[in-house]
């Protein structure tokens, strides 16, 4: 695409003309926006950009390690920070969602605030923004330029001062999926569905424990598989699961269980901001609920979420 090889061109320039020398740090998240940012950069400056994925303990299946793996693939190296441990402690005995994001989003800073504090002095901080969460955020329009700098960074406390690097602050989604593609990012990688930054913490109703989680990984893993081997993948929004806080009995063999239900919820959307539920053929739905009741332990039950948004959001927390 003309276009987007023209945008990747000036992005090199200008990032290289404000940087200069100096590091540039940039935290990971395992999405699209994040991990074109850090290959942009990484073009751009090299070495100099310091790329941070912090393990929260409520990553999908093996996420950590696919996304070390995928940058290792580009020759980027990436700090990985494994916090799961204080992430879950921290959520111990929490019920209310808000609460879980609150909790979840405080420790993040903590953690990447050690993290900053140890490498020393570090003058930029670079992120993701889309043009749509600036027109949200901000009412005033800065100048088109790729670079905005002396700007406090939204969400982190006052000790860190960085100055911020916004190259997508103009584009929309779309347009970073073509510039990863510009950028020879993998496929599987551009189309990712969207992962909220609270994880599978907001899809654990009720208190989230190692056995919740390890339950739900197993469950969304087997329902990523099944949507992607009948083609519905890439046609729809998003494809998860929801672990409830709810048991229901039921027989395995000639044994009375007492076991969890998954929730399959499968939309289809733009933006995220309204979706409606897809229409999975019944051999399709037939086979993830068969899946995850035969390979997921502690599950006996799976039921369909039929509910449009508005008025249902699409996470359930
Ligand atoms: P809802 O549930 O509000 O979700 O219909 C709309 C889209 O936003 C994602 N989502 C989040 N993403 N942090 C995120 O980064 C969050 O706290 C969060 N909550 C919802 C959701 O996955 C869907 O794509």
């Amino acid at each position: 695409d003309w276009n987007m090889s023209d945008f990747l061109e000036k992005a090199i320039y200008d990032i290289k003309q404000e940087v200069k020398d100096n590091k540039v740090l940039c935290a990971i998240s395992g999405g699209v926006d994040s991990s074109v940012l850090v290959v942009l950069l990484n073009k751009a400056i090299g070495d100099n950009v310091i790329p941070v994925f912090i393990n929260n303990g409520l990553l999908r299946q093996n996420e950590e390690v696919s996304v070390q793996k995928a940058f290792e693939k580009l020759g980027i190296k990436i700090n990985y920070i494994d916090a799961s441990e204080l992430f879950l402690t921290r959520l111990k005995n929490v019920k209310d969602p808000e609460q879980k994001r609150k909790i979840i989003g405080h420790t993040f800073i903590d953690v990447f605030r050690d993290f900053v504090l140890k490498l020393g002095d570090i003058e930029y901080l670079a992120q993701g923004t889309l043009y749509p969460d600036v027109i949200e955020s901000v009412s005033v329009k800065g100048p088109s330029d790729v670079i905005k700098s002396h700007h406090n960074v939204g969400g982190l406390p006052k000790d860190l001062k960085f100055k911020l690097i916004e190259p997508f602050r103009f584009l929309f989604k779309d347009e970073v999926r073509q510039l990863a593609k510009q950028l020879n990012l993998d496929d599987s990688f551009v189309n990712r569905h969207p992962f909220p930054g609270p994880g599978l913490a907001i899809r654990i109703i009720g208190e989230v424990t190692k056995q919740k989680l390890e339950i739900l990984r197993q469950a969304d893993d087997i329902i990523v598989e099944e949507i992607k081997k009948s083609g519905f993948y890439d046609k729809v929004w998003q494809a998860f699961g929801v672990l409830l806080d709810l048991k229901s009995v039921g027989v395995m063999g000639d044994k009375r269980t007492y076991d969890y239900t998954i929730v399959l919820r499968v939309v289809e959307s733009l933006d995220g901001m309204t979706a409606n539920w897809t229409y999975l053929p019944y051999d399709v739905l037939n086979g993830i609920s068969t899946r995850i009741i035969n390979e997921v332990s502690h599950v006996n039950r799976v039921v369909l979420d039929i509910s449009n948004k508005p008025p249902a959001t699409i996470e359930w927390e």
